[in-house]
């Protein structure tokens, strides 16, 4: 338990650090913000599993950005404010496609090898759903892997940077400051889950890049830390969080019995794939006139009122119609992966379900991924930033961690030598706590959340299930909490805990959106509202800084 000014404080055997900067996690914009304060500042990078276990090392189609002569800024501008159905922050999306070049350039000085054209130099560029040119560079279809490669080696190189894997953050620690009496965030409450401790971590300021809560879901892309800790402790220290309801599901999902979901890139429709049903027809020209290349939202609804429809298991993606040697080359990884399920994506079509992927929602931030508690970031999945609106445009993910990874550490840079070092912490009490006899309780209660949040809060939403699914969440919430005051913590507790308030505040969000809009589809307000507003919670203990996330 966090101690309260009336406690003992316990036994000081757990450990405390002190650095200039706590950043907490290891993805694509955690180790981006760590490599680019490292020259000036000590850092602690905390990882819940490995270093690469986050999103990052899983992303298959690539990084957008524009580098071909006949692409522009405007296009990839324009692209993504139609893919984000009319709620983008124009501000956010022009900001975001301008320095996206420059990211990727500085991808390319840590050392990560995109895909080159055979014939010269240049890179090769993909298509995508939603982008009007080939805009995406990759790395075969591991771009995420060679990412994370690249930026943890360099990581890796710096004596600056102190990493922490197997450490799970509990919650903020928040301080008044002396001067100005106001909130500030200088630190956290971590569990070193191999020593079973918890240790305090403290820094003048805190970077949240914890990924998106798509484990929220039973059928997920994402991999087992998507729980949405960030969103989740930021809320808990009074940060607005804003859009959840637009959880993003992924039209094309490996379907097999045997196969935890395993993603079908996008970038195989880019190369010409179609999607059929079990009898062979073609359906995404029905549906959109950019058939198969849609934005994500039409096409995983389709896929779902089809299979509805059907009373189908799943459809098929089918690329047997390019050749075998062309397949091998850009598709090397889904190609080995189905092939240990049996499946020839060069000779037999692919059994694919939609699976939630990405979290276009989060902690409220500005252009420099301050929150609304001072001296607290948030950048990369955990964030929102306005870029992705409604519904996120493929690829539009990797650039953003790394542009507002690079403008959070530009503007900790410029502030962070006025900030006082924190005051002392008071270590973790576990007085007060026994260790579970009933973890049955964990596993029960993730497995219900995950099942009605699927059932109710999916891809075709109405009133009356969302209300069931307010009503289970608010059960869960209060047996959790109270398992939680109660035994000792461990990694599936934190991760239930923060994975039941991250869905009460998406069925929350939804609720309150009365229109269909991208991704949140709904059969009682079916139409889109003619006037685009965000769904911002704001917490009972909002900590106001009041940053300027306003839509132009
Ligand atoms: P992540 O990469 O998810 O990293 C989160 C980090 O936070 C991890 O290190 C994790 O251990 C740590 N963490 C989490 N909780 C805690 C905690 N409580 N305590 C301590 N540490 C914690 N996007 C694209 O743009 N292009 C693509 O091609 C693409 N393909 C994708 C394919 C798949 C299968 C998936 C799942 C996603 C894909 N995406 C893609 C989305 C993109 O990969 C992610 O949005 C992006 O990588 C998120 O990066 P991040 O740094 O914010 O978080
Ligand atoms: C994919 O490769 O289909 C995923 C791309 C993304 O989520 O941006």
């Amino acid at each position: 338990m966090p101690p309260t000014d009336f406690e003992v404080p316990g036994p000081q055997m757990n450990k405390s650090y002190n650095h200039d900067v706590l950043v907490i996690g290891s993805g694509a914009a955690g180790m981006t913000v760590a490599l680019q304060l490292a020259d000036k500042h000590r850092i602690a990078l905390l990882s819940k599993s490995s270093i690469k276990s986050g999103s990052t090392w899983f992303a298959q189609g690539g990084i957008a950005a524009v580098f071909d002569n006949e692409d522009s800024t405007d296009a990839h501008f324009q692209d993504t404010l139609a893919a984000g159905a009319g709620l983008c922050h124009e501000d956010a999306v022009k900001y975001t496609v301008e320095n996206g070049p420059e990211a990727i350039h500085w991808l390319i000085e840590q050392g990560v090898q995109f895909t080159q054209n055979h014939n010269n130099a240049e890179y090769h560029l993909t298509q995508e759903g939603g982008h009007s040119h080939r805009r995406i560079l990759h790395t075969a279809d591991a771009t995420g892997k060679e990412v994370s490669t690249s930026l943890s080696d360099r990581v890796a190189e710096r004596s600056n940077i102190e990493l922490f894997e197997h450490h799970v953050i509990v919650d903020l620690i928040t301080q008044a400051d002396k001067n100005s009496s106001r909130i500030r965030c200088t630190g956290a409450y971590v569990l070193d889950t191999q020593s079973d401790r918890v240790c305090v971590f403290q820094a003048k300021v805190v970077i949240l890049a914890t990924g998106g809560a798509s484990k929220a879901y039973l059928y997920t892309s994402n991999p087992d830390g998507a729980t949405g800790d960030g969103i989740a402790v930021a809320w808990r220290r009074g940060c607005r969080v804003a859009n959840m309801e637009f959880n993003q599901f992924h039209p094309t999902c490996l379907y097999h019995p045997n196969a935890k979901a395993f993603l079908m890139t996008e970038a195989l429709r880019g190369e010409g794939a179609y999607l059929r049903l079990p009898d062979g027809e073609r359906f995404m020209t029905k549906f959109h006139s950019k058939a198969e290349l849609a934005p994500r939202d039409i096409v995983a609804r389709a896929i779902d009122h089809e299979m509805k429809r059907l009373g189908s298991d799943c459809v098929y993606l089918d690329i047997t119609h390019k050749p075998a040697e062309f397949i091998e080359s850009h598709f090397p990884t889904v190609k080995a992966q189905c092939l240990a399920y049996g499946i020839d994506i060069t000779k037999e079509p692919i059994p694919v379900v939609p699976a939630a992927h990405y979290t276009c929602g989060g902690i409220m931030v500005n252009k420099m991924g301050q929150t609304d508690l001072w001296n607290l970031y948030a950048i990369g999945e955990t964030a929102f930033t306005g870029l992705h609106g409604a519904n996120r445009m493929a690829s539009n993910s990797l650039v953003e961690c790394v542009v507002y990874g690079r403008s959070a550490a530009a503007a900790i840079d410029q502030t962070i030598e006025t900030i006082p070092e924190p005051e002392s912490a008071r270590p973790w009490d576990e007085s007060r706590v026994t260790h579970s006899d009933e973890d049955v309780v964990i596993s029960h209660n993730w497995d219900e959340l995950r099942r009605f949040m699927w059932d109710y809060v999916g891809i075709v939403r109405t009133q009356k299930r969302l209300e069931r699914a307010k009503h289970r969440a608010e059960l869960l919430q209060k047996e959790i909490q109270d398992y939680y005051s109660n035994y000792k913590i461990s990694r599936d507790l934190l991760e239930l805990r923060n994975l039941v308030l991250v869905a009460e505040l998406i069925i929350r969000c939804a609720k309150q959106r009365k229109e269909s809009r991208g991704l949140h589809y709904t059969l009682d307000y079916p139409k889109t509202s003619p006037i685009a507003k965000d769904t911002i919670m704001v917490p009972i203990n909002y900590a106001g800084q009041n940053i300027v996330v306003n839509k132009d």
